[in-house]
């Protein structure tokens, strides 16, 4: 799979150094990684420097919205009200909202209320009232770059069981995100989510979950948060990827709306919350780009 560069050619990472005295040592580490019989990533998914600082750049504008409902967000409004404020700070900004027309999504951001687990689309028939939990969803594309992040909002008095719930699964994105150590396998991370999640008995979203991010969207791997350790693709330095379980108070099983084709539920009703970070694989850990 890595196909072999000439010692003395420029590095494949844009960096203008030789090969040899930048990425060979690195690839020859994930060749002998992938000899041994693990899933290592291709050398697209490595992110160089330049692609680092576009995606931070591109996440000044998708945490200033966050930012901006965070300050707003209240009863009384709508879902389209968040959409307009997503909508406004990331024109101001000189960004893109990724979701509109995304696969033909209709909007510029995800709003999802309680029994909601994702992909809920802003709607002024939709009003946010008192005791509601909201995921907001929000990804930006500066220059080509891609910010993906979501955080969850309490609207007025919540049910402590609800807020158990939103304060649990961002605990497990934390705890997801320490786990995060270079040359160790994805399915390691995902299982200290899991389990996180189970110990406090709740169930965990298994058809959609995080996914490699930046120069595109959606790129590899997938990133499960109910996989086994020792399984998946291995982290690799310069991999960026997002964090983000969707937890239900309930069933673990979900159905998308028939009407717009989008919306996930819960089948039975109960709540689900999700919190989401994007994030780049370092020689010691990780560091968040996107929150
Ligand atoms: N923002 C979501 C994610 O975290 C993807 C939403 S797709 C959309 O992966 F089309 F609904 F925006
Ligand atoms: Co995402």
């Amino acid at each position: 799979m890595y196909k072999k560069i000439e010692r003395n050619a420029p590095c494949w990472c844009g960096s203008g150094k030789k090969y040899k005295s930048c990425h060979e040592a690195f690839d020859d580490k994930i060749i002998g990684y992938e000899r041994m019989g693990h899933i290592v990533p291709k050398r697209s998914l490595i992110k160089t420097e330049k692609d680092i600082l576009g995606i931070k750049e591109s996440a000044k504008i998708n945490m200033a919205c966050l930012d901006e409902v965070a300050d707003k967000i209240k009863a009384g409004m709508s879902t389209q009200d968040i959409d307009d404020i997503v909508a406004d700070v990331t024109k101001k900004m000189g960004g893109i909202a990724a979701p509109l027309n995304y696969e033909g999504f209709p909007k510029s951001v995800c709003t999802s209320i309680n029994d909601m687990v994702c992909h809920g689309i802003p709607s002024k028939d939709d009003i946010l009232k008192d005791g509601d939990i909201i995921n907001v969803d929000c990804s930006t594309i500066l220059n080509g770059y891609y910010a993906d992040s979501s955080r969850m909002f309490c609207i007025g008095d919540v049910d402590p069981e609800w807020k158990k719930l939103v304060d649990v699964t961002k605990e497990a994105m934390e705890i997801g995100i320490k786990a995060v150590k270079p040359w160790t396998p994805l399915g390691d991370m995902g299982d200290v989510v899991h389990q996180h999640a189970l110990k406090h008995g709740y169930t965990v979203v298994r058809e959609i979950g995080g996914h490699g991010c930046g120069n595109e969207f959606h790129e590899e791997p997938f990133v499960s948060f109910v996989s086994k350790p020792g399984t998946e693709m291995l982290m690799v330095p310069g991999m960026v990827f997002t964090i983000e379980p969707m937890i239900n108070m309930g069933t673990d099983r979900i159905f998308v709306d028939e009407e717009n084709d989008w919306t996930v539920y819960t089948e039975d009703g109960a709540p689900s919350a999700q919190w989401e970070v994007e994030l780049v694989v370092t020689e010691d850990g990780c560091e968040l780009l996107c929150w």
